[in-house]
């Protein structure tokens, strides 16, 4: 992909799933690429798979304050930003009549609350370097209504219009752009749906299967790159086909 050589990339959520797909896919590029987590084990695992990374740093993107002190860390890394990937995000599946107000509150804090926190530290220093791209993570649950997913769909459905905001006002210095996938096989779907339930919904699915990580991460490095120069304010769906036509035909 054209102009990530030695770009600086910054990876929250970044040690496992799809942020570590992407983190490995930006190294491949020749970029710098610093992992922010809050899962202290899979920072360490990271570092050890990917021998090229420039750091990891362990914050939970849901505090703000933490967020500053990561940022600083970055600082010294890598010493300002070109690229940040605002993967970092939870879900929980449960019916809407069950959600406490804490899980409410919980997969706010990380899925939209986190994105804004990370995502303005780091349009702080782009503005002031004078360029960026910044790639939050959607879904297409923020796009459509899915049930049991009530407070993550409306998290999700935030970051969307989050960024649509961002790229109105950021521009014309830093393109801002959201990634929507749907069904992609990671530790969070394994954690939420039996083999079952994974092959109930690969049958629905117009190309009959899971994304893959690395897809995703695909995606991400083209929007990143200076292939990508004119497109900002946009929503990027990769689900295999699945929201394009009325499940109800299946
Ligand atoms: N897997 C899918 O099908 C799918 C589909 C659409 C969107 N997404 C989104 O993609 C992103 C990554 O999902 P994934 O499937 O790779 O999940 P995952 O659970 O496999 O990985 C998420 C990573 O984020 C980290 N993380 C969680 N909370 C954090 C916090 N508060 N601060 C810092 N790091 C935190 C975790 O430690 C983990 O390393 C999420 O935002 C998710 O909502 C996933």
């Amino acid at each position: 992909m054209r102009g990530l050589k030695e770009k600086r990339v910054l990876i929250t959520g970044g040690a496992r799933g799809i942020g570590a797909a992407t983190a490995s896919r930006f190294v491949d590029e020749g970029a710098h690429v610093v992992v922010l987590d809050v899962d202290e084990e899979a920072c360490q695992r990271i570092e050890d798979e990917i021998p090229l990374l420039s750091g990891t740093i362990r914050a939970d993107v849901s505090d703000h304050k933490a967020v500053i002190r990561a940022f600083r860390e970055l600082d010294e890394l890598l010493k300002g930003l070109d690229i940040l990937i605002n993967n970092a995000g939870i879900s929980i599946r449960h019916s809407f009549m069950k959600i406490t107000p804490e899980e409410w509150q919980r997969v706010m804090d990380v899925n939209l609350n986190g994105i804004f926190f990370v995502a303005q530290q780091a349009a702080q220093r782009m503005l002031a370097d004078n360029g960026g791209v910044i790639l939050n993570m959607g879904s297409t649950n923020g796009l459509m209504g899915y049930p049991f997913y009530a407070d993550y769909n409306a998290s999700k459905a935030g970051v969307i219009e989050l960024t649509r905001s961002m790229a109105l006002e950021l521009a014309p210095t830093v393109r801002v752009n959201v990634i929507c996938p749907g069904y992609i096989l990671t530790p969070m779907q394994e954690a939420e749906y039996t083999p079952e339930m994974l092959r109930e919904c690969e049958s629905k699915i117009p190309l009959r299967r899971l994304g893959k990580p690395e897809e995703v991460a695909a995606l991400f490095a083209f929007l990143a790159s200076n292939e990508a120069q004119y497109i900002t304010g946009q929503i990027f769906v990769i689900d295999g086909g699945e929201i394009t036509g009325g499940l109800a035909s299946r």
